[in-house]
């Protein structure tokens, strides 16, 4: 196998003398090829020709980035050889002088392929042998030009279908030539140019599976046949999220035992559009693995990106929704996935430690606590913070261990943090974004409904929520003020370190009917906060239509509680609804349920974290006659608690004499 990685030589010089103008920005943040240049990679770029010609900042950050380029139209069969005696070399003559100007390699992109042919040639009526000379006259003729200027040509691109890795049976070649045009192509190349690598290149021929089975399988095949072939191109078109895996290495390995080299030839990985920022670290997660597995595999020659800036890409064009690919922006400011290059390759050759995975940002009062899963041969991490998501990151602490707590922040501010692992080699690219939001160590009530009517004899609920803010975790105590006479107020739980109570307010028969104002207070540490409950003592039920309800405790005790409700009638009840709901204070759970009714009424019961709900409804249609001696049991069990406890309520609804009522009250 000759090896790219060996070809560096000649740029080395070359672009030692380009850098000098940049080698004092260096020392900070070096541009990818200075790096590159050093570990003996190749990172490359294709080319666009509208904004090679027409924007300066394009060719300015081409030859400032890369060392090595590649044509991403220009040397096509199409764009040079538009008529049968007729070449065209404007375009790849301009890259070729770029590239030589700069002290960049290229990679000539592509000899023999079924798209991009002129039509000249496929709507030619030729021999099987006039195709073969035409083919071989392209060849000499393209890379003879070149000879001994090109690092490595894509002498055949994508001859294998899509999924199955079979032969492209449709492509022009194969139809005109049959299957062994691939390796005449190869022959030719090599006459034209015995010094240039020569590359089979495709997509999906990256990780395991059939299509990279079959280029295995052909490239194997040629290498048998004896076949002057050197190395497979990856083309790497990906969607976010995309990480290097085992599959990659085990597909590098097995053609590095053919002798063969491998690169990353077009890669870019596309986002649905918009992206955000947690998006554009992972995209950059895929890119940083990719130059460590071409640092860490050595028969990796380089990483190449399809376009540069996310300006001039191949991808809106052709996955309508999807963008954003690259590793510049539309303004050619450099993006996380850059930036993850770029960490890795100044690290020493990519032994530093792995990314951090699993930060997790706890807000406090003026702090943010940070923790992070441990990087393997990690010996310490950095750990950068912004306050603009995404960037730019400022390095706050280095600790040892995988926790730090960031204090002296400003609450109400929301900060971004990422985290990067280290060791004596270098430093890993940085984590997947977090963020957290600092508030004073604090509580809120709210209460929810916020209004209540209660019935005379009858009692309501309400949910007071605790909104706990900057690490607040003091146990909360409730009291109520400015309940009228005749109206009690309690709390299940009284006091708690969790985020909610129940108020219950219940009204005695002889209470006075009207609207006042509950102010709901919670004391908590060396605080004390309010919310106010409107309740209204409503007279609205004041007749029962001869219906007597009686609440009765049945049982209660620490392991087993039952409550009844005892419904007495002295006239037919058409539709009747019992509602009873125990708290489940210390988790006490459904036990059972009875009637002494019978058939004639369905029974259903669910449990929240919270309560339980024991229903009965009297089927539709049918009738109740008069009776005293009805009951409906509530069985609850296994806390060690006693209930009733304040919560535990009831409510009745019915219809007597084709009015309806409701009794409601607690245990
Ligand atoms: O040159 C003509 C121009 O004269 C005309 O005005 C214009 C109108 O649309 O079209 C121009 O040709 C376009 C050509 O790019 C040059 O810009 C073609 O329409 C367009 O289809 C062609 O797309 C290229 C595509 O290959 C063709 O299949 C993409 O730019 C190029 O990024 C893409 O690259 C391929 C690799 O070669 C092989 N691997 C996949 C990769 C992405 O598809």
């Amino acid at each position: 196998m000759r090896n790219a990685r060996l070809g560096l030589g000649f740029v080395i010089v070359v672009a030692i003398c380009g850098l000098l103008g940049i080698a004092a920005r260096a020392a900070l943040a070096a541009p990818l090829r200075t790096s590159a240049t050093a570990k003996g990679l190749f990172v490359g770029a294709a080319v666009n020709m509208t904004p090679f010609r027409n924007e300066p900042i394009y060719t300015e950050t081409l030859r400032r980035e890369f060392n090595l380029l590649v044509g991403e139209n220009a040397f096509k069969f199409d764009a040079v050889h538009p008529a049968r005696t007729t070449f065209n070399f404007t375009d790849s003559d301009a890259l070729v002088a770029f590239a030589q100007a700069n002290g960049m390699a290229i990679r000539g992109h592509t000899l023999v392929w079924h798209n991009q042919l002129p039509s000249w040639l496929t709507g030619g009526t030729f021999t099987r042998d006039e195709v073969i000379a035409i083919m071989r006259d392209h060849i000499m003729t393209v890379v003879g030009r070149y000879r001994g200027k090109i690092l490595a040509w894509d002498v055949v691109n994508e001859a294998l279908e899509d999924g199955s890795g079979q032969p492209r049976t449709s492509s022009f070649w194969f139809q005109r030539i049959g299957p062994e045009y691939i390796a005449m192509a190869f022959q030719f190349a090599h006459e034209a140019d015995p010094d240039a690598l020569l590359y089979y290149n495709d997509f999906e021929a990256e990780g395991a599976g059939a299509k990279s089975d079959g280029v295995f399988s052909l490239v194997s095949g040629l290498v048998n046949q004896g076949v002057p072939i050197d190395g497979v191109g990856w083309q790497t078109h990906k969607v976010n999220p995309f990480r290097i895996t085992t599959a990659n290495q085990a597909n590098a390995q097995r053609l590095a035992a053919l002798g063969l080299e491998v690169s990353i030839t077009e890669m870019d990985i596309r986002i649905a559009l918009p992206s955000d920022a947690q998006e554009l670290q992972q995209q950059a997660l895929g890119y940083g693995d990719a130059v460590t597995f071409c640092l860490t595999e050595p028969n990796c020659a380089a990483v190449v990106t399809w376009g540069f800036t996310d300006k001039f890409s191949w991808i809106p064009g052709v996955f309508s929704g999807f963008g954003d690919g690259l590793i510049f922006d539309m303004s050619y400011q450099a993006k996380p996935a850059y930036t993850a290059m770029q960490t890795i390759l100044e690290a020493g050759l990519g032994n530093a430690p792995p990314v951090p995975t699993g930060v997790q940002a706890t807000a406090g009062s003026g702090q943010v606590a940070l923790t992070w899963s441990a990087s393997a041969g990690a010996t310490s991490y950095n750990v950068k913070r912004a306050t603009t998501s995404g960037g730019p990151y400022t390095t706050v602490a280095s600790p040892a261990t995988t926790a730090f707590t960031n204090t002296g922040l400003t609450n109400g501010t929301t900060y971004f943090f990422v985290v990067s692992a280290v060791n004596a080699s270098g430093e890993s690219a940085n984590s997947t974004q977090v963020s957290a939001t600092p508030q004073a160590a604090s509580f809120t009530l709210s209460a929810s409904p916020a209004s209540l009517t209660v019935n005379l004899g009858a009692c309501g609920t309400t949910t007071i929520g605790i909104a706990r803010t900057g690490g607040f975790t003091a146990s909360v105590a409730f009291t109520a003020q400015g309940a009228p006479p005749g109206v009690t107020a309690t709390f299940n739980p009284s006091s708690t370190t969790g985020a909610s109570t129940v108020l219950t307010v219940c009204a005695s028969a002889s209470a006075v009917a009207g609207g006042a104002t509950l102010t709901v207070s919670g004391a908590g540490g060396s605080l004390t906060r309010t919310t106010p409950v409107a309740l209204t003592v409503s007279t609205t039920t004041t007749g029962n239509g001869g219906v007597t309800i009686t609440p009765v405790v049945a049982a209660s005790g620490p392991w087993f509680n039952e409550e009844q409700v005892q419904v007495a009638s002295t006239a037919n009840l058409t539709a009747l609804s019992v509602t009873v709901t125990i708290q489940r204070t210390a988790g006490v759970s459904f036990a059972g349920q009875f009637n002494t009714v019978g058939g004639q009424i369905a029974q259903s019961n669910s449990s929240t974290a919270a309560a339980i709900t024991y229903q009965f409804a009297l089927a539709a249609g049918q009738t109740l006659a008069p009776s005293n001696q009805r009951t409906f049991a509530a069985q609850a069990s296994g806390s060690g608690t006693v209930h009733p406890t304040a919560g535990d309520t009831f409510a009745v609804t019915y219809t007597t004499g084709g009015q309806s009522f409701t009794q409601t009250g607690h245990f």
